[in-house]
């Protein structure tokens, strides 16, 4: 009998072929049916050998209930908040990520909100479709300088020093905050200066935030956080959602506490606060970070690739956790 897996994700055909080569799999067409009530995730993925997830969440029943018998559950991303990793890792469960396919498209989507939102381009998108552009257009939608101005990362991975790379381009100057300082050489590589968190946002006039949602950076930037922030900055939130308490944002954007936000990531997705879209110094998109065809599809196949390795006793290539 093939081993079975459960894939909650879209996939392209020759990587469900290849994973029908050799497992039984039942698909869950995320395109298709959107993201699964977690009952049902927890029915499906029982008595399954690997699991595929994009972005669904995959909860604590999921490993207990099939511990010994689930090997690996292999993302379709990099953040793997969704996945209750510490009980995986008690019920002996692999759990895998697509690190490294995805960090220069997230890069540049970071760099695309920050300019979007600098520049004001979603705004005078909707001048010009509105009919209203009659004039010149020189007083029109003045934005804010680039070059010469302070960018604070917070989050210093891969990702991280990808948009550091872009920003050395732009002129920008680089401040950064991580959980652990970077090593010198990645430092002066990063052409990037080490900062405290709340320094970092009272220095900073872009602040673009990298983070993975732990417990840790659940709404690490609040109220407290946003009004250390210059008046004239931008937040940039193409992490998770909840790294940002969302009705913070809200009032320090109505009350003038800073310039400006562009958020590709929602608190509560695929919801957000509807007082966001009223706000024309807000640029909003749908978590497409990474979403480019080419990096769409090798996250699929980074993510397979992970769970036939691990299926077939071989050392995976994206582990996150170390199950004995
Ligand atoms: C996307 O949000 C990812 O974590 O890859």
């Amino acid at each position: 009998m093939k081993p079975s897996v459960f894939v909650h994700s879209w996939a392209p055909d020759d990587v469900l072929a290849e994973l029908g080569r050799h497992y039984d799999v039942d698909y869950a067409n995320m395109f298709e049916l959107g993201i699964l009530p977690e009952e049902e995730i927890v029915a499906r993925a029982a008595g399954k050998d690997g699991l595929v997830i994009l972005l669904a969440p995959v909860p604590r029943a999921v490993f207990e209930d099939n511990a010994g018998t689930l090997k690996v559950c292999a993302s379709v991303s990099v953040g793997t908040d969704n996945i209750d990793v510490a009980a995986a890792t008690e019920a002996g469960v692999l759990v895998t990520n697509t690190a490294g396919v995805l960090d220069d498209a997230v890069a540049d989507m970071a760099m695309g909100l920050l300019l979007a939102i600098g520049r004001r381009v979603v705004e005078a998108d909707r001048y010009v479709r509105a009919g209203l552009f009659q004039t010149s257009g020189f007083e029109l939608f003045w934005g804010a300088t680039v070059k010469g101005e302070t960018l604070g990362i917070i989050g210093m991975g891969r990702i991280g020093r990808q948009v550091a790379a872009r920003a050395k381009g732009f002129g920008l100057d680089i401040l950064y905050h991580n959980r652990n300082r970077l090593d010198p050489a990645l430092e002066a590589d990063a052409n990037a200066t080490y900062c405290p968190l709340d320094e970092l946002l009272q220095r900073a006039k872009y602040v673009i935030l990298l983070t993975p949602l732990t417990p840790e950076t659940h709404h690490m930037i609040n109220a407290d956080r946003l009004s250390l922030m210059r008046d004239d900055g931008y937040l940039i939130n193409i992490s998770r959602g909840p790294v940002v308490e969302e009705e913070a944002l809200i009032e320090a954007l109505n009350g003038g506490l800073i310039a400006g936000a562009a958020l590709d990531v929602y608190e509560n997705e695929p919801n957000f606060a509807p007082a966001l879209a009223e706000l024309d110094n807000v640029v909003l998109t749908p978590h497409i970070g990474s979403g480019t065809v080419e990096v769409r599809h090798n996250m699929v196949r980074l993510a397979a690739k992970n769970l036939i390795a691990v299926l077939s006793g071989e050392p995976a290539l994206n582990p996150i956790n170390a199950p004995d």
